[in-house]
């Protein structure tokens, strides 16, 4: 398609990475896509969908290093190719609104006047303990979630203290929280909740490329789990989750892996 019309945008969120967690409506636009703009987290199986004849772009990496694509380059491509009249999926891993900066992509094509439409994603933070046996609420262990990132993007000394006093915040509220981007600052994440006034027994779970036959689930409490993810060697991507629901995953977790 490329006759003067302007195409068109989709911010797709792509799930945790099981395609039977994909939306309709993402598969739909998939399998009929020009481009395809992806990131790092989502799953061969799901860019299989896409049809052999539509352009695949991972944006996740610069190629052959391990740096991003820097975000003006991604901004450029999406609004190229829909310039073109292209159809163009920019797929992102769980939900694009969630610590996916589809909101500043969703800004920038806005201020561009490219046409766009988001089409939500089933997110880590909630499918992943989900599948690994944890409910995040539960009317006897906790009626509140609070969804934090593990790693700041401040720079500046003062967002870093704002960045610490939400942790501190967070420590004394009833809640259950999930942690996306947690592993890497895990210890200093640990040691704030614990500063802060949270019990050293608070449960906690590390799920490990959840959604995904690889998927691994460490438990502990919040006075070993440092260790614990130490000893078994844990690697991003991770969601954490800190509360008393944790314990629920005894009751159910026979019943998930039968
Ligand atoms: C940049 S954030 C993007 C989150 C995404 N937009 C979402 O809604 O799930 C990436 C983080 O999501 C979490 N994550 C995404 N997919 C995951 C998976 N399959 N298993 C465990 N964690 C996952 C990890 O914490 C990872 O570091």
């Amino acid at each position: 398609m490329d006759d003067g019309k302007v195409g068109k945008v989709y911010i797709v969120g792509a799930g945790p990475g099981d395609p039977g967690l994909l939306t309709l409506k993402a598969k739909t636009l998939l399998e009929t896509a020009d481009v395809v703009l992806y990131d790092r987290l989502v799953s061969d199986e799901i860019l299989n969908i896409v049809p052999k004849t539509a352009k695949l772009v991972c944006v996740g990496k610069a190629s052959g290093g391990d740096e991003k694509t820097p975000q003006h380059e991604i901004n450029r491509l999406m609004m190229e190719e829909a310039c073109k009249g292209k159809k163009v999926v920019r797929l992102k891993g769980g939900d694009p609104f969630i610590f996916g900066r589809g909101g500043e992509e969703a800004e920038f094509l806005a201020r561009n006047g490219v046409p766009f439409e988001v089409v939500p994603g089933v997110t880590s933070a909630i499918a992943v303990p989900a599948l690994a046996g944890i409910p995040l609420t539960h009317r006897e262990y906790s009626s509140a979630l609070l969804i934090l990132t593990g790693h700041s993007a401040a720079e500046h000394e003062d967002e870093k203290r704002k960045y610490e006093e939400l942790w501190r915040h967070a420590a004394k509220l009833d809640c259950t929280l999930v942690i996306l981007m947690g592993v890497k600052s895990l210890e200093r994440n640990v040691a704030l909740l614990l500063e802060s006034g949270k019990s050293p027994e608070t449960p906690v779970a590390i799920i490990e490329r959840g959604a995904t036959p690889q998927q691994r689930v460490i438990v502990g409490t919040l006075r070993n789990i440092v260790e614990v993810t130490r000893e078994k060697n844990v690697k991003p991507p991770a969601v954490v989750v800190v509360g008393s629901v944790v314990r629920l995953r005894e009751a159910l977790k026979r019943s998930l892996e039968s």
